[in-house]
């Protein structure tokens, strides 16, 4: 199974964004992404799809400009909620406007799961939504960490991957690194079936090996003029 994997398109309507960023060029790197790689079996975007502007109406033509794209190429497609779209849309919105998927969730593929999480609470429990956010405090409810141990416990399950927006690598900047990402990495250390863990949010990108196992955080596409996405097979 090959994925194509992207994150932090940011894409909206500004040329320049916190000086590195070029969210405007977003577009026309997800064109060429998909005309460079039409046969992947699906495509993941990370988070931080698009920025918002303030402006309600351009954060959804945004939106919808990178989905006409995406649907034309035809792969199946997901996107976890970034902290940018949540600023810019309910989880309700977001989830109608990017076709009905937005994690958390679990896709199984045979004895292989693909494990989708959603760190866009603060650590009091409370979702992230539009207006009520501090970027620096992500969180993973005990719901979905209870979800991440009973998928990872099921016996059908030999293979899995896990993907979030936020960081759950040690090895980053502490302040996107998820509040508990510790209990997580406790978690998927404990199975011994997750054999890489993506992730978004650290605009630099980061590799590292934790229990074993590889945690990779994918350069921003948004960063510089230079491309940036992943081809995964697993
Ligand atoms: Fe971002």
């Amino acid at each position: 199974m090959k994925l194509l994997i992207f994150t932090d398109s940011h894409y909206c309507s500004k040329e320049v964004a916190c000086r590195t960023r070029r969210p405007l060029l977003s577009y026309g790197k997800v064109d060429a992404m998909l005309t460079a790689c039409p046969h992947a079996d699906m495509l993941l975007c990370l988070g931080d799809f698009i920025d918002d502007g303030g402006d309600h109406a351009a954060n959804v033509a945004h939106t919808e400009a990178l989905m006409t794209r995406i649907r034309e190429a035809g792969l199946p497609f997901c996107t976890l909620m970034g902290n940018h779209d949540c600023h810019a849309f309910t989880r309700a919105e977001f989830d109608r406007l990017t076709g009905g998927a937005v994690p958390p969730f679990v896709l199984r593929n045979g004895e292989t799961a693909l494990i989708f999480l959603d760190a866009g609470y603060s650590d009091d429990g409370s979702r992230y939504e539009p207006g009520k956010i501090d970027w620096k405090n992500c969180y993973l409810p005990p719901a979905e960490l209870e979800q991440l141990r009973e998928v990872l416990a099921d016996p059908g399950v030999r293979d899995a991957y896990v993907f979030v927006h936020q960081n759950l690598d040690p090895g980053v900047q502490v302040d996107h690194i998820i509040r508990n990402a510790a209990d997580a990495r406790a978690i998927i250390a404990a199975s011994g079936k997750v054999r890489a863990v993506y992730q978004g949010h650290y605009h630099h990108g980061h590799e590292a090996v934790v229990d074993g196992i590889p945690y990779i955080t994918l350069r921003a596409m948004c960063e510089g003029e230079e491309n940036s996405y992943r081809v995964v097979e697993i």
